[in-house]
């Protein structure tokens, strides 16, 4: 139901609750459409809060009883929640409610999913499962008793007992209501074991459907390998005698980290090599690592609000990719990590969803899991221990475990850790936590008896989140490349705090050619004019691998901007120093298949409007074709070799060596397949063993033109498996030709395995329709309807999911009068929708204010 007047919460306005909850026992009896909760919790004053109402978050839940010492008591009940007059001093509250989670179709609270009973309480589901004070702040010892005829019945911590039909439960560390989780069902547990650094043996499950028992190994071992780089990288050990991951199919985002008690989103933890691309496989244990490393940088320390989100998000994903750089390949990691930033976070920071890393004010916090506050959040920490140094930080890092255990912390309590262990002072660095938008940094060269003075400006738009913003500290990683390909300057470290600021490298004997942002060590937009002959320089010698990287892809996207806007041909010396670097095979397979990557066409659109251009998304499209086209044609003596030279022989193994080999292959085959009609495609088809080599010669052959049989093939050979079929879907879309897309994906629509409550299915159609880029800004328009009528379908179901997917539009404000009309009416519909949910009015009140 719609709010009358959605309610904005400010970070400023934060009062701790009154009480502490000393202890908390839940008591469940499922039922699908009648599960009982009874809730007993002792509640004292707390001392250090102001006078309040005594009040209960609650939503969707029906009052049976309540009672305070034994007494029962009548409190008053509004639709978030219930207020009780309660004695001043220690008391207990006995409530009891009944649930409804077979119609629980938001998958927030107690949901069923497949026959099995799950939850999920991050940010604010624990509300939708009993009367709480439900904030991260409120931490207690959960005691769960589950009556039930499943034969698998699991919550947090560790087991009490188990006798048919019942399950108890015990979590000794003390925890906010939002990490709470319950799962009940008929399942089967992939079973493993770690012994922790100090001895203690800890008992692993991977709990699946009767069906997924032969997809669980993979992510087995990943979780392994990341209690075990826990402990040797950061000295965090697992601290329970269990640890439980269950998978479930309908889910909303990729995974939970409740204490001991993870739920994953089936395709982030399930592979086969059967049935997972490469890409599946790295994305599952990143994700694995992810939630496992949740449980110091989230659980143990937790966020004092839902404002403090990035102090566990930001600082998890940064573990997490220094898990998969260490796991695999740091350059590669680093590469992907910044496309999927520019793809994701730099449009929100540009457009009218710009906030900062820590928000000030939202009206629906699920809205705020955003790539502002997880990879921008991330980037921040990158910046930081690249200011304080290796060292410096693992220090810091010491001591935020040791001072901060067990509390629900703050920004400020973060950056105070850093400051007291290095004695620097972190004032003006603060601004990227405060401050939303997306800095540009250009820079000017001046050469002079044996110096170069590197001259940086900084600038970050204006935004409604950040009228003024004032400058902030960038650390901007400069190394030198001599003219003959040596090094003339190892990487320095320059720290920007002005808003114009020069550096000047003395004692040069020749000029060299500056590689300026290494490692990407700042998340700007870098403005560095040099000769193009320079850049290819890079290309050729920077021994940085991410400007080396960097390089290449500048000059491809200066060239696909000349061609978009002055119809240039492809430039010949972009193409000439792509093609030494793609053959030379000393170079690792995956950081050349990287190298044969061009700028998504919406990042070229975010080039263009940034630049003052109104983009045109057909014909970026078609500059974009032309670019690959003219790729195959300068490599066309090399491709036959790049795709057979790196076929993998050997059985299959998902790690960094033969995935990059298979990536390198793939993007071969994708030109090969402009030239050959997809002849190759369908033979490898044909050949492939696993799903990689499979998906990949299909979508070149639907590229091609002649993938319709292989599309009903693969149908045929998966249509029992829910994740693959997934794949099937989207590919068809993502392949789809501009003028098809949007025809393309309604069409799948009718499909009777298009069940459009299944979050991963709703996304396989829509999220790849929106992702493709000419055909969802297609100039008709039936993109943003064919979006805007599933969006309204969706909203009273799902109003999570549906909110997501509302940045579709979120950067409707670079195209033409036209363009913006038609989204602009799309939103309005939406808007003028009855009953629209509080997640979905919030986002489009915001596109839409732009
Ligand atoms: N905390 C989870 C993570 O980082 C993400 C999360 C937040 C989530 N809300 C959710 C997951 C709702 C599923 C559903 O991994
Ligand atoms: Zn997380």
């Amino acid at each position: 139901m719609r709010d009358a007047s959605p309610q904005t919460v400010y970070l400023a306005d934060y009062t701790p609750f009154g009480w502490k909850v000393e202890s908390v026992s839940l008591a469940f009896t499922l039922d699908p459409h009648a599960t009982r909760v009874r809730c007993r919790m002792t509640l004292t004053p707390n001392p250090g809060a102001p006078k309040q109402d005594f009040f209960l978050h609650g939503e969707n839940l029906q009052l049976i009883s309540a009672k305070i010492d034994g007494q029962l008591v009548t409190p008053d009940i509004t639709a978030d929640g219930l207020r009780c007059a309660v004695p001043d001093r220690a008391f207990l509250w006995e409530s009891e409610v009944e649930i409804d989670p077979a119609n629980n179709t938001a998958l927030e609270g107690l949901y069923m999913s497949n026959g099995m009973y799950c939850t999920q309480c991050e940010a604010e589901g624990f509300r939708k499962i009993t009367y709480y004070p439900d904030r991260p702040d409120v931490m207690s010892v959960f005691s769960v008793t589950i009556d039930g005829p499943h034969p698998v019945l699991l919550s947090n911590g560790n087991p009490v007992s188990t006798s048919e039909g019942r399950a108890e439960w015990h979590d000794p560390w003390p925890k906010p209501a939002y990490l709470f989780a319950l799962v009940a069902g008929d399942l089967v547990a992939h079973q493993g074991s770690f012994t922790t650094r100090s001895g203690a043996e800890v008992a692993l499950n991977l709990y699946v459907r009767p069906g997924d028992e032969g997809k669980c190994a993979f992510g087995m071992e990943a979780l392994k390998a990341s209690m075990k780089w826990d402990e040797e990288v950061y000295g965090r050990e697992y601290d329970l005698d269990l640890f439980n991951i269950v998978a479930v199919d309908d889910f909303n985002m990729g995974a939970m980290e409740n204490k001991g008690l993870n739920i994953f989103n089936s395709s982030a933890v399930l592979a086969s090599p059967e049935t997972s691309t490469d890409t599946n496989f790295e994305r599952i244990e990143a994700i694995i690592a992810h939630e496992y490393f949740h449980n110091w940088t989230g659980n143990r320390i937790t966020c004092r609000d839902w404002f403090q989100l990035c102090l566990k998000e930001g600082l998890t994903v940064f573990r997490d990719s220094q898990f998969t750089a260490d796991m695999r390949s740091a350059p590669v990691k680093r590469i992907s990590d910044v496309i999927d930033l520019r793809a994701r976070q730099f449009p929100e920071d540009q457009g009218p969803l710009a906030h900062p890393v820590r928000p000030e004010s939202f009206q629906e916090v699920n809205n705020f899991y955003t790539a502002t506050v997880y990879e921008k959040g991330a980037e921040v920490i990158h910046m930081l221990k690249t200011l304080v140094g290796d060292a410096a930080y693992a220090d810091a890092l010491d001591l935020y475990f040791t001072r901060h255990d067990g509390d629900a912390a703050t920004i400020e309590d973060w950056l105070k850790v850093f400051e007291d262990s290095t004695g620097r002072d972190l004032t003006q660095f603060k601004r990227w936590y405060s401050q939303a938008g997306t800095p540009h940094l250009s820079v000017t060269e001046q050469w002079e008896d044996g110096t170069l003075t590197l001259a940086f400006r900084q600038e970050t738009k204006p935004s409604a989140a950040s009228p003024a913003p004032a400058p902030q500290v960038i650390p901007i990683a400069v190394g030198l490349i001599a003219r003959d390909g040596s090094e003339a300057a190892a990487t320095r470290v320059l720290e920007m705090d002005q808003a114009e600021q020069s550096f000047t490298f003395e004692g040069l004997a020749e000029r060299p050619v500056a590689s300026i942002l290494r490692d990407f060590s700042a998340p700007v937009v870098l403005d560095h004019p040099m000769p193009d002959a320079d850049r290819a320089h890079l290309v050729a010698h920077d021994t940085d691998p991410f400007n080396r990287w960097e390089a290449a892809r500048t000059l491809a996207r200066k060239s696909l901007i000349a061609m978009i806007t002055e119809g240039a041909a492809p430039d010949a010396a972009y193409l000439d120093a792509l093609a030494a670097v793609v053959t030379d095979k000393a170079l690792d397979p995956a950081f050349r298949a990287l190298m044969l990557g061009l700028p998504s066409q919406t990042d070229l659109a975010g080039t263009l409007d940034q630049a003052g251009h109104t983009p045109d998304p057909a014909r970026i499209y078609t500059a974009a074709e032309a670019m690959r086209d003219a790729q195959a044609q300068r490599l066309a003596d090399d491709l036959a070799a790049l795709h057979s030279d790196n076929q993998v022989t050997a059985p299959y193994r998902p790690d960094a060596e033969q995935s990059g080999k298979r990536a390198l292959a793939n993007a071969a085959l994708a030109l090969i397949s402009r030239q050959d009609g997809g002849a190759r495609a369908a033979r490898q088809f044909t050949d492939a063993d696993n799903m990689t080599q499979q998906l990949a010669a299909l979508a070149c052959s639907l590229r091609a033109g002649n993938g319709q049989d292989l599309l009903a093939s693969f149908e045929t050979q998966w249509k029992d498996d829910r994740l693959v079929m997934d794949k099937w879907f989207s590919l068809q879309v993502i392949e789809a030709a501009p003028d098809e897309a949007a025809a393309t994906a309604r069409r799948l629509t009718e499909h009777p395995d298009f069940n459009w409550k299944n979050p991963n299915r709703f996304r396989a159609v829509f999220g790849a329709l929106a992702m493709h880029h000419a055909g969802f800004h297609h100039a008709s328009g039936a993109g943003y309807e064919l979006l805007t009528d599933w969006l309204i379908r969706l909203d009273p179901v799902n109003p999570q999911t549906t909110a997501r997917m509302c940045s579709a539009f979120q950067t409707w404000r670079r195209y033409d009068e036209d363009r913006q009309s038609m989204i602009r009416d799309q939103v309005t519909r939406l808007l003028d929708t009855d009953g629209l949910s509080r997640d979905t009015t919030e986002m489009l009140s915001r596109i839409a204010a732009a």
